[in-house]
């Protein structure tokens, strides 16, 4: 038996609340809207469009709706092909193949550790021909739907040279900036450079509604027909008439009204983000082992999730003992994704590059980076990290 206390968790990057969630919650059930009309979808949009300085935002159930709405408004057909990030979470390559398109994966950049530009570009320029109006992927004989560049872990992907090949080609081009939500490009917000974007508000973003999702555009066709296809294609009036097979993804009144009260402290939000960053950022200047992600001289990471390499085979110690160590400590860590190319889920899709998402892969462990994190948490992981690469038992 172990009568050992319970150590206290460090969770990896949970919400927190504490500004109006509640009141606003308290309105909706007193006024009765709960569903997916109500003041708050409404308000929740236009406060996200506001914020990102784009014309049009539709409130949807979440990040991976949003993608899949944004591709099909922006004209991917089934058997395309969508140029997108190898390195990123699996909800990105999901959503593509939803849309009945193929991914085809694209390596990271060693300097950002986003989707390598200079490649997709010279890939979108050489290796593609023009059919009439459509560009042809000359390898695999797929048209070019659209390109799908993510923003992973906060930091804004190089998007200039993705942004003229593409606008070259007229491709269009949708960020998936689910997680770079308060991030600059070039001092641009991410998520407003794009012909469109897709926002998640899950519960481990900068800010959550629980669940949810936002697909942001300044084109008005697009957003008007988002709008129309998430509620089943429903067309005016008292009849149920519908003209497309649609969608149920709609955001519902009190997911919104979470998302509202969230989005208000978004600057505090941001301001913890980097504290978390500078915190990492000076303990791994304190171990050669330990390398920080980067920060391109022209982008403002959101910082939304601290990822260090670690940077050593010495004694058997990597980021797997590191990460052991750390979850005996009552640490919660995770690798990042396995490069999609090399998922199973999608297995037989293109690939453009080398070994840098793998590497990347293989080193990285991202740290606990919750808003609300406290001095006597940074001590913990501090000791906790150098006892991981020392491999000695950290204290407590
Ligand atoms: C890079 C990326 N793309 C897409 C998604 C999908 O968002 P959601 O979980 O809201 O469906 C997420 C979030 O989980 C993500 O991190």
């Amino acid at each position: 038996m172990n009568f050992e206390p319970p150590k206290l968790r460090i969770p990896l990057c949970r919400p927190s609340m504490g500004g109006n969630e509640s009141a606003y919650l308290e309105q909706c059930v007193r006024d009765n809207w709960v569903s997916s009309a109500g003041p708050f979808v409404e308000r929740f949009e236009r406060d996200i469009a506001a914020y990102l300085g784009v014309d049009h935002a539709v409130a949807l159930v979440n990040g991976t709706a949003a993608l899949h709405l944004a591709l099909i408004v922006a004209g991917v057909r089934p058997g395309d092909a969508v140029v997108t990030s190898t390195l990123t979470f699996v909800a990105t390559a999901n959503a593509i193949r939803h849309a009945g398109a193929w991914p085809i994966f694209v390596d990271a950049d060693l300097e950002t550790w986003q989707i390598d530009a200079a490649r997709t570009a010279e890939f979108l320029v050489d290796r593609c021909e023009r059919h009439g109006n459509d560009w042809i992927d000359s390898g695999s004989g797929r048209r070019i739907g659209a390109v799908l560049p993510v923003h992973i872990l906060g930091h804004p992907a190089d998007l200039d040279p993705i942004l003229e090949a593409a606008r070259e080609l007229g491709v269009p081009v949708i960020e998936d900036a689910t997680e770079s939500l308060g991030g600059r490009y070039k001092g641009q917000p991410a998520g407003a450079l794009g012909d469109a974007a897709c926002l998640s508000f899950n519960g481990n973003k900068l800010i959550t509604c629980g669940g949810g999702g936002m697909l942001v555009t300044n084109r008005a066709d697009w957003a008007r027909l988002a709008r129309h296809l998430s509620t089943q294609a429903k067309l005016p009036g008292v009849e149920l008439i519908h003209d497309e097979v649609g969608f149920n993804y709609r955001l519902t009144n009190i997911q919104a009204a979470v998302g509202c009260a969230q989005l208000e402290t978004i600057d505090e939000r941001l301001a913890a983000k980097r504290r978390i960053a500078s915190f990492y950022r000076e303990l791994c200047a304190e171990r050669p082992e330990l390398v920080f992600m980067p920060e391109a001289s022209w982008a403002e990471s959101a910082c939304w999730m601290s990822t260090v390499l670690v940077n050593t085979e010495h004694d058997g110690r990597n980021r797997h003992t590191v990460m052991a160590c750390l979850a005996d400590q009552g640490i919660e860590t995770r690798p990042l994704w396995q490069p999609l190319h090399l998922s199973p889920a999608h297995r037989g899709c293109g690939f453009l590059g080398g070994e840098v998402a793998s590497e990347l892969h293989q080193k990285a462990v991202c740290l606990p980076s919750s808003c609300d994190l406290r001095e006597e948490d940074f001590a913990r992981l501090r000791s906790a990290i150098f006892a991981g690469l020392d491999d000695v038992p950290g204290p407590g």
